[in-house]
């Protein structure tokens, strides 16, 4: 696998940018194939046989594509289809996800009660549940879903309708939690928002942080990170391509633009 190769990342939607432009930040000589199934999200209200079936399309489209490491920044997509996903690529490609870093990391030492925010199908699938009791027997966990929470996200709202909304849906599970975890992607855009309501009654735990860092030491060790810029850049290839499964709203193309500037281009796949 060539170092110049991009690296692969995918979600159901917006929720992986927030990897994504970790990743620009920290490793800003890669490339990037950025997959968003707008066309079928959200996945956090489908069926376990509905998300493995998508998402190992996904995945074999970014391989296909000569992905040098794939990265699922989806944690609906992690907790209901890691295993056949790594099943079938892990002897062919490197692969990262937005959970087994973060369940592993030593902060959770320091905390008694963690709250666990996430789609219904990662609450249902039990994946942090069963490994964070494994490591940090402990804690104590307490996990919520909010529905339809990741589509008003990806659909776009007012920032004083997404004041009220984490108050609503915020309030009494903080009350009971000294740390929370933002298990979906997508929630990860409220951090902010978040802090800014609850101000210090809560700390909320840095998962892009944690996943780009896991990323980093990998492909550092694998002799695979780009440390200069690559120039010229292949004929034909782009430095950050989006590909979308469906039209993509005003919105959605401002948060993308905002994260990779003028450097990508946007590409419609069918998944
Ligand atoms: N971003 C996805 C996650 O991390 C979920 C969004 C959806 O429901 O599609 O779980």
């Amino acid at each position: 696998m060539k170092y110049y190769f991009p690296i692969g990342i995918f979600d159901s939607g917006i929720g992986g940018l927030c990897i994504a432009k970790e990743i620009i930040n920290y490793m800003p000589n890669e490339r990037l194939f950025y997959v968003g199934d707008t066309k079928n999200m959200p996945y956090g209200n489908k069926s376990q046989h509905f998300i493995r079936h998508h998402s190992m399309k996904i995945v074999s489209f970014l391989f296909q594509h000569q992905c040098k490491a794939i990265v699922i920044a989806c944690n609906s997509i992690v907790s209901n289809a890691l295993d056949i996903i790594q099943e079938k690529f892990s002897q062919k490609t490197i692969l990262f996800n937005v959970i087994d870093p973060v369940i592993k990391n030593k902060i959770f030492f320091s905390y008694n009660k963690i709250g666990i925010c996430a789609t219904h199908a990662t609450i249902r699938s039990q994946y942090y549940q069963n490994k964070m009791k494994k490591h940090f027997p402990h804690l104590t966990i307490i996990t919520k879903s909010i529905p339809f929470l990741a589509k008003i996200i990806e659909n776009g709202i007012h920032t004083h309708q997404l004041n009220s909304l984490i108050q609503e849906s915020f309030n009494s599970f903080i009350k009971n939690i000294d740390l929370l975890l933002l298990a979906c992607t997508h929630y990860l855009f409220l951090k902010n928002a978040i802090n800014n309501i609850f101000k210090e009654n809560i700390r909320i735990i840095e998962i892009q942080k944690i996943v780009v860092k896991d990323i980093i030491t990998t492909l550092y060790n694998k002799n695979l990170l780009n440390t200069v810029p690559i120039y010229p850049i292949p004929i034909n290839n782009h430095h950050i391509i989006f590909y979308t499964s469906d039209f993509i709203s005003p919105i959605f193309y401002a948060k993308v633009k905002s994260i990779f500037k003028n450097n990508f281009i946007v590409k419609q796949i069918n998944l």
